[in-house]
Formats: structure tokens, sequence, C-alpha cells
């Protein structure tokens, strides 16, 4: 039994008893879907939606944000490199909604595929949903027992491939870089040891693992670095928000929005540089928006997202 995973989901629990009521103001959270949109109020102002207005949300997930465009009137393209996020989606059917399966990375070239060459905003709510966290086969949680996979969309390399072949110097690089682990060398020489015996397959394996090279005296799962780092190497999530970023450049038009949810300080880096270097974009957001107390004890896995909006400057 594993007691971190106990200690975090009573947490969870608890904080989702204390908002339920302010939750069901905030997001939409139908029955049948277990993910809840973050800042959403926020992020469908920002995006400014208008009646008969084309949107890209680059992130469909549970479809959240996208209804809420839909309901303001606006037509929707909406990626996601995970097909069972756009099977779910389908399954609404939808109306003004086209769905998309793809990388956000790609989104020019899928609109031009679509005879669409600007839209009037784009919205991304990065990351992965809690329908990866929640499904154990999906391999994200060190809470559930699964394979090693950590794959948003059905291609690529696993986390399994990456812990079991990476050369440990490059693991250990990684685990630093993209999880900010002061341990990341010690952890990357126990993944070395252990599959040397075996074959890492499963996230409890992994999760084992880092236990013992990081110890018990750690703020949150021991292994919560050692994941993201896997999670963002394996779907080169900043470089795919580079290339989103890049390609609004173009497919924004003048006078169009541009609103990003990120969940850790590396994506809103990347997006913080973006909109400060940027001639076409001014931002909306001198500071990014956080969620309020209300949010975070209603939906926990809102408390760390960072909201920056920016608007593409006429005449840009
Ligand atoms: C946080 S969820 C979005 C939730 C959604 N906004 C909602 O309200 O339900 C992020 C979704 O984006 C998808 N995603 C993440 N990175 C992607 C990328 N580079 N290209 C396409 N889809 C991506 C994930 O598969 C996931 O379903």
């Amino acid at each position: 039994m594993n007691l971190w995973a106990i200690e975090d989901q009573t947490h969870l629990q608890m904080a989702a008893f204390i908002g339920r009521e302010l939750a069901k103001e905030s997001a939409p959270k139908e029955p049948e879907m277990q993910h809840t949109s973050v800042l959403y109020q926020e992020a469908l102002g920002l995006l400014a939606v208008k009646p008969g207005g084309l949107y890209v949300d680059a992130t469909l997930g549970g479809a959240g944000h996208t209804r809420g465009i839909l309901e303001r009137g606006g037509r929707v393209i909406a990626f996601d490199q995970d097909p069972q996020a756009i099977a779910r989606a389908r399954e609404m059917g939808l109306s003004g909604l086209t769905l998309v399966q793809a990388n956000f990375a790609n989104v020019q070239n899928e609109l031009v595929k679509l005879g669409i060459i600007q839209v009037d905003g784009i919205l991304a709510d990065l990351g992965v949903s809690s329908f990866h966290f929640d499904d154990p086969k999906r391999g994200f949680s060190y809470h559930y027992q699964g394979p090693l996979d950590m794959r948003m969309g059905d291609s690529g390399t696993t986390a399994s491939e990456v812990v079991n072949t990476l050369p440990v110097e490059r693991l250990a690089e990684v685990i630093l870089r993209f999880g900010d682990e002061p341990k990341a060398y010690r952890i990357a020489r126990f993944i070395d040891q252990a599959r040397k015996a075996k074959p890492i397959e499963t996230t409890t394996e992994l999760a084992e693992i880092v236990r013992r090279a990081v110890g018990y005296r750690t703020a949150g799962h021991p292994a919560r670095k050692t994941f993201q780092a896997l999670r963002i190497f394996v779907n080169d999530e900043l470089g795919a928000l580079s290339k989103l970023l890049e390609a609004a450049e173009k497919v924004v038009h003048p006078g169009g929005r541009l609103v990003v949810i990120s969940f850790h300080s590396l994506e809103d880096r990347v997006v913080k540089q973006f909109l400060k270097d940027s001639d076409t974009f001014e931002a909306l957001t001198k500071r990014p928006l956080v969620p309020g107390a209300g949010e975070i004890a209603a939906n926990p896995r809102a408390r760390s997202a960072k909201l920056r909006a920016a608007v593409r400057k006429e005449g840009a």
C-alpha cells in the first residue's frame, strides 16, 4: 500500500469537498466527464468570443472550453493529439465544431488543409487532462499501477523506452531540466542500476526506484518531479508549444486573441518570453492570471495554472 498516494488522495478529496459548491459556478463538469476546465470564465473572457467568429481550441481535452466558445456563438476547430479525446467529443455531436486529431505544433498546416488561413483566436490549455491522469493504462500517474507510457497521442517513444534506453547522463539532464529535480543525477543512477537487473515497465516500479533515490523527506510525492520531467520529454511539450506560438503569429488575424494556460514554470517562461519578444502580439495580462482559492479548493489540479493572453496588433 502506497502511503504517499493515500496522503495525496485524502488531501485532494478534502479540498474537492470544500470547494464543491464553487465548482458548480465556475466551470462545466458533466456527470460523464471527469475533467474540470481551469480558469474557464477568465479564458473565455480574454478570448473575447464573437458570435460567428472562428476559434482554434488547440487542446480539446474534455471539451469544456470548446463548449464555452460554442455556447457564446463561436465556431471551433478543436485539436487534440489524443484519439480518445477526439472520439469523446465526436460522441457529443456538438454543432459548429470541427475536430482535428493532430499535434497543435502543426496547427497552420492543418488549418490550410481545411481551407482556413486565419482565425479570430487561439486558446491553449496545456498539458494533460484528468482523463490522462486518472486512467492507469496511460501511465501518467505514480498513484496507479500501469504501463509506463505517458504518451498523449498514439505514436512516439514511451516513457518506458526512455528510462530503459537513454544514457544515464542524458537521463539525468532530462530529469533536471524538465523536472527541476535537484537529485536528478542520483535518480538517474538508481534507474540505471535497476534497469540493468530488469527493464522498468510500470509506473509503480519507477516511482519506487525514485522514492529510494530521493528518500521520503520531500514536499509532495518523491516521484512527482521525475514523472513531470519524463512526461514533458516524451511529448516534447516545450517544442510543440514554441511551434504553436510561432504559428499563432500568422494564423491569428489582426485584432484576434491568443490565450494560453500553462501548468509549470517552464511552459509559462516560454509564453512570457514569446510575448515579450513578439512584434505581432500585445500582452493583455501584464502578470499571469491565476486561479482563486475557491477554484483551487474545488479543483486542486488548477493550483499551478497561469493564464496569459494577448491581442494581435492591428497592422502587425
Ligand atoms: C488540459 S487538457 C485540456 C482541457 C480542456 N481545455 C477542457 O476544458 O476540457 C489538454 C489536452 O490537450 C491535449 N494536448 C496537449 N498537448 C497537445 C499537443 N501538443 N497537440 C495536441 N493536443 C495536445 C491533451 O491530449 C489533452 O487532452
